[in-house]
């Protein structure tokens, strides 16, 4: 199946940023394990965003993240001084993952252009951004605020083919989250799974067009002068 890339549109985080840096980096400092508080946030921060859809009762990810924060705290019965605030401020400077700097240069270097999509609200975005100093290396930084739901609302995934102007076949999204790529495909573009964590595949009816370990091996399927998948 040969078909020319000419974007790469990419989930935020848990794609291109680690989520669970802010927890980690706290627990440096503390000494303690934070990891099932961070596990506890993030499913919770989706379980949030996906209800609220349904329910058609949207507020921002910023609201929904410091929501899941605090039930996350509270299950794990952890109520040290400052660190909900601290966790949330951490939250704006997560941690690039190793590749995905070298992977949007190379991608631009290619003159593919990128892109962000993201259930990040655009202060949040743009800090992550600033902060991973990405931005000079990103066409766009798209934020599902302009449609008012969250993925994997279809008509989200719509809001790439509209900002970026290039026909919908030549875009690629990429998402570590399994059920974003779902959502993608689900609504018609083209995607590629980002399988971090050596994760079992979704069962959601829908097969990714293709599955990498890591950003670099993204490079491997896009050839350097056709751009084919
Ligand atoms: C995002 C989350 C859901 O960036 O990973 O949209």
């Amino acid at each position: 199946m040969d078909s020319g890339v000419r974007a790469c549109v990419f989930d935020a985080y848990g794609t291109l940023f680690d989520v669970h840096s802010a927890a980690e980096r706290e627990a440096g400092r503390l000494g303690i394990d934070l990891a099932p508080l961070s596990a506890l946030w993030r499913q919770k921060q989706l379980e949030y965003s996906w209800l609220r859809s349904l329910m058609g009762r949207h507020v921002d990810f910023a609201q929904v993240t410091a929501d899941a924060l605090d039930f996350a705290l509270e299950a794990q019965r952890i109520s040290e001084p400052g660190l909900r605030k601290r966790l949330l401020g951490l939250y704006d400077r997560l941690e690039p993952y190793s590749d995905a700097r070298p992977c949007l240069q190379r991608l631009r270097e290619r003159g593919l252009t990128t892109a962000i999509l993201s259930n990040g609200s655009p202060a949040m975005l743009a800090a992550a951004v600033e902060a991973a100093r990405l931005g000079a290396l990103l066409d766009e930084v798209l934020s599902i605020e302009d449609v008012g739901a969250f993925k994997p609302t279809p008509d989200v995934y719509g809001l790439a083919v509209e900002r970026l102007k290039l026909p919908q076949e030549t875009l690629l999204f990429v998402s570590a989250n399994g059920w974003d790529v779902a959502g993608a495909a689900a609504f018609g573009l083209r995607v590629a799974w980002l399988n971090r964590s050596g994760a079992p595949r979704e069962r959601l009816g829908i097969e990714p067009d293709l599955i990498i370990r890591n950003l670099a091996e993204l490079e491997e399927f896009l050839e350097p002068q056709g751009h084919r998948l």
